[in-house]
């Protein structure tokens, strides 16, 4: 286990989802399946095994699949015991013991920053990690763990960074900031979505934090923006002018299943890497890619 003092994280899963509708109209997004797990599990997984026990979703209308899936299903597993199938049921079990679940409501979508903010009571005065489902992060080490390590030895809130083209600055929140030991930043500004020309540096902030609870104090007089949404960066950079955040070049390969392609990408890449499912999907590319070829 990494990072044994880092015990809580939160997971705000409120959002709309609206880039998978209408899908998402009555399943989270989090719910999609990434071959047999939905989305969500992948992220608890990467904080339990980081060293997290309590994890609380920050979650909103139409969400309850979520808290279903994290809990027993008695009727489901006694079904499975009558019929013999004992693993299958012993790793549903499995799924309701990885950790301790809480659940707080954000009853309107008013951004992540927001979001954030109605987890508070249930993080009280420590530092939290905070993960965003969408981005699965296929790792050797949990990426959630890695930040832990940057704190253990420097302190501070952290965030995990990941070099990007600067033709895609525009579409993540940027650093600036000086590299203070192999791929460690000491941060000294964000700014959200620059323009490439206008972008301070190609370190992006992905959606994994380890975050000072002072947070909390910024996001509470954060100001709203646009549609009444309350930014996690503006809040970000407050905390850097009072106290340190670093950023960390993770290691670990990132899958954004936040968009329809980029889930189906997700799709695709993780069952290319299981042996049981690599050449069913190439016969199926190659037919299908080769079908209509010459027509
Ligand atoms: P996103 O903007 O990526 O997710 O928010 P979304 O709003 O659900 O999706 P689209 O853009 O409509 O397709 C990043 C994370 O913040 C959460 C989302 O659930 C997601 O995990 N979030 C966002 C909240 O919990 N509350 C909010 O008000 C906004």
């Amino acid at each position: 286990m990494v990072g044994a003092s880092l015990q809580k994280c939160l997971f705000p899963v409120a959002g709309l989802g609206t880039r998978f509708l209408p899908a998402t109209k009555d399943i989270p997004k989090e719910m999609l399946p990434l071959l047999d797990r939905p989305i969500i599990h992948y992220g608890v997984d990467e904080a339990v095994t980081s060293g997290c026990r309590d994890i609380v979703f920050v979650t909103g209308r139409s969400k309850r699949s979520i808290e279903d899936y994290f809990d027993r299903s008695l009727e489901l597993e006694h079904l499975l015991e009558r019929r013999g199938q004992k693993e299958v049921r012993d790793d549903l079990v499995r799924i309701s013991e990885m950790a301790n679940f809480a659940y707080v409501r954000q009853s309107e979508p008013l951004g992540l920053g927001h979001a954030v903010l109605c987890g508070e009571p249930c993080v009280n005065d420590s530092y939290f990690g905070l993960i965003l489902p969408d981005d699965v992060i296929l790792a050797e080490k949990p990426v959630l763990g890695q930040l832990a390590e940057v704190h253990a030895a420097l302190g501070g809130s952290v965030l995990a960074l990941e070099k990007v083209p600067w033709e895609e600055t525009s579409r993540y929140g940027i650093i600036e900031g000086s590299e203070c030991a192999d791929g460690i930043f000491r941060i000294s500004n964000l700014v959200e979505k620059p323009a490439s020309g206008e972008a301070p540096s190609r370190y992006a902030i992905i959606g994994r934090y380890l975050l000072s609870p002072t947070v909390f104090r910024h996001l509470r007089s954060a100001k709203a923006g646009v549609g009444g949404e309350i930014q996690l960066t503006d809040a970000l950079r407050e905390l850097l002018a009072e106290e340190p955040v670093f950023g960390l070049l993770y290691k670990g390969e990132r899958l954004d299943c936040g968009t329809k392609k980029g889930w189906l990408k997700a799709t695709v890449t993780m069952a290319l890497r299981d042996p049981e499912l690599k050449d069913f999907v190439m016969d199926i590319v190659r037919k299908e890619g080769s079908d209509g070829e010459g027509d």
